[in-house]
């Protein structure tokens, strides 16, 4: 199968496939998803061999009005309709008991919920209401690996996978949706996005993390909790302080092999850096790191040898939750110590 690149004028065409039961990736502004109708299961499934997903981790379903979210679920409550109203359209998935028998086990992994999504791209809405049906959106990458943040991305990990790619650039965010579960007494965030807690507990009072591990034989209700993820081929190794920093580039510098680093220019700039080491930066802050941290890693995993990649870490709190445990994912938990 050839994977057709269509511009953002070109929706209609990829909307057409999409009913069609084909796979469309599309743009959102957290990262590219990987879109199908989420009423044909066999499109559905689908994603899965494509992505080569395990099937019992849940399709997060991709709306483009409230309407759709209630042919699915059950009476929206008042705090559900407050979070719509002030994160949607945006980075916030909302996890949803459903109306019985309405979405298929392959979306739901046999949840008796759903995780809906409206995201902040036009032309994505403009695709899904052209379509006139929710698509399932799950990351568009091959399992395991950093989610896609440029169409160029997908193309490298789907190419001949899937009809078509809908190419709207880079997108802003850069790692993917808070997902709060609105299905449970108290809302609990399952995944940490640009949508911080703070923000949340502002409009529905008291939220909860939620920091279970998932068992072999269990349903994860998010991603990661069970599965690895976001890994490059190299080793990353999240480094906590600059000092730490210069103690690693003395170490590169004994190495035989290539090393990468992954910094704000502030750190990038305080370092002498050794022969062997390439540098990647992440911008100024905690917003640009975030939206360059999964470039970064596939960068290092496509354009270079490099066998450890140390990784700037940051304060745990507001988007830095969000960037944290992504790399916290993506180092399988390991830190750089001196
Ligand atoms: O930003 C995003 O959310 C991106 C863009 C493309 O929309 N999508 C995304 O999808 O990150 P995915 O599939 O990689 O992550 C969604 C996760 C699933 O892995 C699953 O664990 C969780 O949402 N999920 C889906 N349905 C759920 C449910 N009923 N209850 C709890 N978690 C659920
Ligand atoms: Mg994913």
């Amino acid at each position: 199968m050839e994977t057709k690149i269509f511009k953002p004028d070109e929706v209609e065409a990829a909307a057409k496939l999409l009913r069609q039961g084909e796979l469309v990736a599309f743009p959102t502004e957290t990262v590219y998803g990987l879109g199908a109708d989420a009423t044909n299961e066999q499109a559905a499934s689908n994603v899965y061999a494509a992505k080569g997903r395990p099937s019992d981790n849940p399709l997060i379903v991709t709306v483009s009005s409230i309407e759709m979210v209630e042919r699915y679920a059950q009476p929206l409550s008042d705090k559900v309709k407050q979070l719509m109203a002030q994160f949607w359209p945006g980075s916030l998935t909302i996890v949803l008991p459903l109306k019985p028998g309405t979405l298929s086990k392959t979306v739901t992994g046999g949840l008796d919920t759903a995780a809906f999504r409206m995201p902040q791209n036009q032309v994505t809405l403009k695709l899904i209401a052209t379509a006139g049906i929710p698509i399932v959106g799950p990351s568009a990458n091959t399992s395991g690996k950093p989610s896609p943040t440029l169409a160029k991305h997908v193309y490298h990990d789907l190419n001949g996978k899937i009809a078509g790619i809908v190419d709207d650039g880079p997108t802003k965010v850069g790692v993917e949706s808070t997902i709060i579960d609105m299905s449970v007494d108290v809302p609990t965030i399952l995944r940490p996005g640009a949508v911080t807690v703070a923000e949340l507990e502002r409009v529905i009072g008291d939220v909860k993390a939620d920091h279970h591990h998932v068992g072999a034989n269990e349903i994860p209700k998010a991603p990661g909790m069970k599965y690895k993820h976001y890994a490059p081929s190299a080793q990353v190794e999240i480094v906590d302080q600059t000092a730490d920093f210069a103690a690693a580039m003395q170490w590169a510098a004994q190495q035989d092999e290539a090393i990468g680093v992954m910094a704000t220019d502030d750190v990038l700039t305080r370092l002498a850096i050794p022969q062997n080491v390439e540098t990647y930066s992440l911008g100024q802050d905690i917003q640009s790191a975030t939206h360059l941290l999964f470039a970064g890693l596939r960068h290092f995993d496509l354009e270079s040898e490099v066998k450890v990649i140390f990784t700037e870490g940051f304060a745990n709190t507001g988007l830095g939750a969000a960037y944290m445990n992504r790399l916290d994912k993506s180092a399988g938990g390991m830190h750089f110590l001196k």
